[in-house]
């Protein structure tokens, strides 16, 4: 019996009454049976040929979900047309010579028994000239700023009849290509959303019917496409003022045509409100269950929801309570895409950190994901233990160090893990505590947890050094020591407690009544506001224009107007400090000098300088297999993906070179 069943079993009298899992249940919806409830959800990733073509990285990826056990695999928003492409790669399905790759696609998912879906889009007001290379086109002329802000033209009568009908062409080309399921998007802000929006609908002729686009754009596909399982994506409110609330919007769904649809799939938000298109972490888990309720209740066809379904509890909870029929999950698919075998047999499963790191990457290009080195390249990844093992040290139990124990051990290497903290999880473990990331400390217990179980040898209060490496004979040493905050030699600095801000977070040192944070980078944004929320004064001083520079949109929508609506934060931008006294300091804002309190400790978050000062002894003991510094500690960190990666390479590296140096020796 798996833990899932276990976990679900149910003692009757005399009896245990087995019972499968909600989510394991199979589920038919149009013309074709889901598996089980999981559904990766739509999720752009920015992984195709600049013209819209899939890619063999694309087919990987997305094959590796299908064989993670997803019932329904999801590609992504694909434009209809091209004036409606809103990434540089995004996929796209406007013309003929996308099916080859479509179908390969298709091939390589159905492969693992999964279903193909493929969502339809057109991104109206958001798509950019500068991505699409056309002028963007609207039901009204209202730009979107958060884009770009390019003002797109109005569309005309025949201009709309036009993309209804390359919605229904587009169908036609999945289904030609095997795409099982079509989803339109009718939500997020996209052009289907802005015909049924108050806020971006305001037209006077008959395309003033908020449901006449989206109801002729589902006729169009019955008629390209007949008999495929078609639905409806769309945000259960807008979350904006003069949006469309709960409300309206169901008002809006009882005058569409779903008796031609076959599935609805809930989610929520638009552009100006992305929050509640990919919510923080945190926001509760399965948020948008109680939207979907009622969907799920009055129509007579499968609904989905998104949100923050992170975990099996979560899943079987909806769909036991019947908030939903199946999942859409985004976030957890990309970090682990074998969550939904996982879920099935109780076995464990790498948790998403709600960090946003990927939708944040989105515009720059192909997304990673923060505790997943492996996501988009998936044809590089190592699938069967190494050749020849070896003896491995790692030193530093922090994201790149723990990354590193686990892959080293996964390959099949002997691994020993120091650390001179008295517990392992390093950066992980310290983000943790604060309010912006609850989310990080499941990362943690998942490295616990598969370090254990891969047998690493952790050593913790212990500082690994050469003396203490000397006579242990490793093959490989990895050195994943991290960084530290750079020294600081500020005049007066004596005059009072100056620290890294990672060493307050590492000394668990109570909330002081005020505090005063030279920096307004991610670490400083992040410590001000858990601050904050425990009654803390703070004072930011940072050289910064503005406050966490360093972090994406997504990951500072909810943060920054809570920053800013606090009136226990004081800000100083554009300005350095120069000189410390007890309680106030010099700092100077485009040269002009002033003094301001700075009450508290004074905490510098100025980045991190690699801890690389080991090198050189540990490279005196010259091991075969070489030394290797990884994440902050080769100066190659930045970000936790970067860190991760490093490590994931190293791993790579070692391993390749042991079964190089065996077949030298055989
Ligand atoms: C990087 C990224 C890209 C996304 N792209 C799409 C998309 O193309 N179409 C769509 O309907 N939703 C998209 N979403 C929203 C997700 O499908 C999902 O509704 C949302 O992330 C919340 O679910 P989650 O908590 O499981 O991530 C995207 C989300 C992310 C993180
Ligand atoms: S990048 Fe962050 S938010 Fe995105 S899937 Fe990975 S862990 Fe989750």
């Amino acid at each position: 019996m798996s833990t899932t069943e276990h976990l679900l079993s149910r003692e009757v009298p005399g009896a245990l009454m087995k019972v499968t899992a909600p989510f394991a249940e199979p589920l038919d919806m149009g013309s074709v049976r889901l598996r089980n409830r999981f559904v990766s959800a739509p999720m752009e990733r920015n992984y195709c040929e600049v013209d819209g073509t899939m890619t063999d990285e694309y087919i990987a990826y997305l094959a590796r979900r299908a064989e993670g056990g997803a019932a329904l695999i999801f590609t992504e928003a694909s434009y209809v047309r091209a004036d409606g492409k809103g990434r540089i790669r995004q996929m796209g399905v406007d013309v003929d010579e996308r099916i080859p790759g479509i179908k390969k696609m298709a091939d390589a998912i159905h492969a693992h028994g999964a279903l193909v879906g493929v969502e339809l889009n057109h991104g109206g007001r958001t798509a950019q000239g500068s991505v699409s290379g056309f002028v963007p086109v609207a039901p009204t002329p209202i730009p979107c700023l958060v884009v770009g802000g390019e003002m797109p033209e109005q569309l005309d009568g025949d201009d709309i009849e036009h993309i209804i009908e390359c919605f229904g062409e587009a169908a036609a080309r999945c289904q030609q290509a095997g795409v099982d399921v079509i989803s339109l998007h009718g939500g997020h802000g996209y052009l289907i959303h802005q015909f049924l929006s108050p806020a971006y609908n305001h037209r006077d002729d008959e395309w003033a019917d908020p449901t006449l686009f989206v109801n002729k754009v589902i006729a169009s596909v019955h008629e390209h496409a007949p008999g495929i399982t078609l639905g409806l994506r769309f945000s259960a409110f807008e979350g904006i003022d003069g949006g469309l609330d709960a409300e309206t919007t169901r008002s809006r769904i009882d005058a569409i045509d779903t008796d031609r649809l076959d599935f609805l799939d809930v989610s929520a938000g638009n552009y100006e409100a992305g929050q509640w298109i990919i919510q923080p972490g945190e926001w509760s888990r399965g948020l948008l269950a109680p939207y979907s309720e009622q969907y799920q209740r009055d129509f007579d066809i499968p609904v989905g929801v998104a949100g923050r379904i992170t975990s099996p509890e979560i899943a079987a909870q909806i769909i036991e309570s019947g908030q939903a029929n199946f999942v859409s999950m985004a976030r957890t698919l990309h970090a682990d895409p074998d969550f939904p075998n996982r879920a099935v047999d109780g076995g464990r499963y790498r948790p998403c950190i709600a960090c946003n790191y990927c939708i944040d990457s989105l515009a720059a290009g192909p997304i990673p994901c923060s505790v997943n080195p492996w996501v988009g390249r998936e044809l590089d990844q190592p699938t069967k233990p190494a050749d020849a093992t070896v003896r491995v040290a790692v030193i530093g139990a922090g994201p790149s160090g723990m990354a590193a124990a686990r892959d080293l051990a996964l390959a099949g290497h002997r691994v020993d893990l120091y650390d001179e903290r008295p517990s392992l999880g390093g950066d992980f473990a310290l983000a943790s505590k604060l309010h912006e990331y609850p989310e990080y400390g499941r990362i943690v217990d998942w490295y616990l947890a598969e370090l254990a179980e891969l047998g690493v040898q952790c050593h913790t209060s212990t500082r690994a050094d050469a003396a203490l490496l000397a006579n242990s004979d490793f093959d490989a040493i990895v050195l994943a020591a991290g960084g530290h905050g750079p020294v600081t030699d500020l005049p007066g600095a004596q005059t009072r407690t100056v620290r890294d801000v990672r060493e307050f977070l590492v000394s668990g040192d109570p909330a002081p009544e005020a505090i005063t944070i030279f920096g307004a980078d991610r670490e400083a944004a992040a410590v001000a506001d858990d601050l904050l929320q425990k009654g803390t004064q703070v004072v930011m001083i940072g050289p910064q224009e503005t406050i966490a520079h360093d972090v994406g949109r997504r990951g500072k929508i909810v943060l920054l107007p809570r920053l800013a609506a606090s009136e226990n934060l004081t800000t100083y931008l554009s300005s350095i400090v120069t000189k410390v006294d007890a309680d106030r300091v010099t700092i100077s804002t485009g040269g002009v000098l002033s003094e301001v309190d700075a009450p508290g400790e004074l905490l510098i978050s100025q980045g991190v300088e690699p801890r690389s000062e080991l090198l050189a002894e540990l490279r005196s003991l010259a091991p075969r297999l070489g030394v290797h510094a990884v994440g902050d500690a080769s100066g190659d960190g930045g970000s936790i993906h970067a860190a991760l990666v490093t490590a994931a390479d190293v791993a790579v590296a070692i391993t390749a070179a042991a079964a190089a140096r065996q077949e030298v020796h055989a």
